[in-house]
């Protein structure tokens, strides 16, 4: 499939997805979401790939939401299918993902756009980003997953402020809630988010996979997350990968993963 919304490029073992509709500051419409469905299920079976990095394309803006032309007429139950679709065809598909998604935020990240970097393993923004969830200004509420990401990552007092107020905040605001990694001169984002992915790719793709599936079960309905950890910590020991980690300490050298 040609795509028309996004630039994607391979460098190493990282892969790098650019939301590219810079005149519409990257909202996610229609398109865009089908697009990253695709390309992350094409990444998720290329042993090539380690970690992905999600930008958007230009200085201004990360993504400024949901494309709310496409929305604007939507039926009560129109509405109910946006959300649904987008939450099991993106934001719950980035979560659950078996590989680390890292989310480079670059500028505006709003109300769709929040939700998408939320639902990214890691965020770290550049100094100019504004946060937000906007939507009640819009006479909406977040339907991608903010009302249970936010308060997870920042707790129910502040996400409560943001998502009743429509306010933005800064990027350094968002570090010190923890809604952010960190945050770097906007020169230097990409750099910052290619250094942790190198990092990360140096470690075992099999149990970074392990170690996402137990973290995600603390936060899952019916999921015991002690228990989703000690059965993923005895798959590890099934894998290709543990007996390189250990053998390789063993041997002091240095292991070589090929997250089998
Ligand atoms: N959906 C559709 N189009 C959007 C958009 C969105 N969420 N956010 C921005 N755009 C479009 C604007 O309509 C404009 O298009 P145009 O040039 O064809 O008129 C273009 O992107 C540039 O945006 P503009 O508003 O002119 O930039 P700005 O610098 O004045 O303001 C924002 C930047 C982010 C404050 C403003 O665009 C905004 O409030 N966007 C909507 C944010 C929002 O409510 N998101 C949640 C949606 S649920």
């Amino acid at each position: 499939m040609a795509l028309q919304n996004l630039l994607t490029e391979k460098i190493g073992g990282i892969y790098k997805i650019t939301i590219n509709r810079p005149d519409k500051l990257n909202a996610l419409n229609r398109e865009t979401i089908q697009e990253l469905n695709t390309v992350l299920e094409e990444a998720k079976t290329d042993d090539g790939i380690r970690c992905l990095i999600i930008t958007g394309s230009g200085e201004k803006a990360f993504v400024a939401g949901a494309d709310i032309s496409e929305f604007a007429h939507f039926s009560v139950e129109e509405g109910e299918e946006l959300a649904r679709q987008g939450q099991i065809k993106l934001f719950d598909k980035i979560e659950r993902f078996p590989k680390p998604v890292i989310a480079a935020v670059n500028g505006f990240a709003l109300g769709g756009g929040l939700e998408l970097a939320m639902a990214c393993h890691i965020r770290i923004a550049s100094d100019n980003a504004k946060l937000g969830l906007p939507e009640v200004s819009l006479g909406v509420i977040p339907g991608y997953g903010g009302t249970q990401r936010l308060p997870m990552l920042v707790g129910r007092g502040r996400a409560n402020q943001l998502i009743f107020s429509a306010e933005m905040i800064t990027a350094e605001t968002a570090a010190h809630w923890g809604l952010v990694n960190k945050f770097v001169p906007q020169a230097d984002l990409l750099q910052e988010c290619t250094t942790l992915a190198d990092k990360i790719s140096r470690n075992s793709p099999a149990a970074i996979s392990f170690a996402i599936e137990a973290v995600n079960a603390g936060f899952e309905d019916g999921k015991n997350g002690y228990h989703a950890e000690i059965e993923a910590f005895g798959k590890a020991f099934g894998t290709a990968d543990f007996k390189e980690g250990t053998g390789a300490f063993l041997d002091k050298r240095k292991p070589v993963f090929t997250g089998k």
